[in-house]
């Protein structure tokens, strides 16, 4: 069953959006080397509840930490834990929380130093991708049409693994609302969008072959090549003519730019 969102109900689900958007922001201001995931899951913990706010994922079938947190190989629901984040490594931070009994969930993944020109790429393009599929949440086209545009940019014109177990979903009163929001797909496909409906859009995009698997503990994804992955995810209004973005990346991204650790597009030495 889908369900359309007033306008009122849409303005709550911002705040929690940009709960999560601000939570990843402090996160953005203190990743380094040597730093623990586990470190960050607490961290992460304590700025939501100090916010009046649930850490989501906490207990979410059974789910055992505050936060997903994973790292270069792992493709999403990584376990926070006590190994140091190195120079190098590729981070994706997952964030949900209930706020005033509404949902917000979205991700972000950051390299810590240098990951190598390839891996920057598959940010950039991760990142690019899904807006580009936000570009596509609008009254009138259908699910298949986000997903055809994710798709599009990240296998046909760069060769990345998209990952097809795992998908996007609506938001609202709980954390996973119908419809499922696939990364790949045809257009002109899937359920129609109409205003009121809020997803989070998060492609998975593998640098490798989009194979995965799922680890002993139930939870941890990760690629079968052992190459990494990035996951962007932001929260998302279908409205008519344009989609409304409830999160709010520019925060997180003014964070990161700020921190010396942290490689973006602009941080990449020039090579002579
Ligand atoms: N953001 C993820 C999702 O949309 C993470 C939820 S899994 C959880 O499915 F168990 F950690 F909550
Ligand atoms: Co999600």
């Amino acid at each position: 069953m889908i369900l359309y969102k007033s306008e009122e109900e849409v303005a709550c689900m911002r705040q929690s959006a940009l709960l999560v958007s601000q939570t990843l922001t402090e996160v953005a201001k203190i990743l380094q080397p040597g730093k623990t995931t586990l470190e960050i899951d607490e961290l992460i913990g304590t700025y939501i509840k100090d916010h009046k706010a649930i850490p989501s994922f906490l207990n979410y079938n059974g789910y055992p930490f505050n936060a997903c947190i994973s790292v270069n190989d792992v493709v999403v629901h990584g376990f926070p834990g006590k190994t140091p984040l190195r120079e190098g490594d590729i981070i994706s931070v997952d964030v949900g929380v209930i706020l005033n009994g509404w949902h917000g969930d979205h991700a972000y993944t950051f390299a810590i130093g240098n990951p190598g020109e390839d891996v920057m790429q598959l940010i950039r393009v991760t990142k690019e991708s899904l807006y580009l599929g936000i570009e596509k949440a609008i009254a009138g086209n259908r699910i298949g049409d986000i997903a055809y545009a994710i798709q599009e940019h990240t296998e046909k014109k760069y060769g990345y693994g998209v990952v097809r177990e795992l998908v996007g979903h609506g938001l609202g009163k709980d954390l996973h609302e119908d419809p499922q929001v696939p990364n790949y797909g045809k257009r002109g496909t899937g359920t129609k969008l109409k205003k009121g409906l809020v997803l989070a859009i998060e492609p998975m995009i593998n640098l490798g072959k989009r194979d995965i698997y799922t680890e002993e503990d139930g939870w941890t994804v990760r690629t079968k090549d052992g190459k990494p992955s990035a996951h962007f995810e932001h929260d998302v209004c279908v409205g008519k003519g344009k989609a409304t973005i409830l999160s709010d990346y520019s925060i997180i991204e003014e964070a990161e730019a700020a921190n010396p650790y942290l490689f973006t597009q602009e941080k990449i030495p020039v090579k002579n």
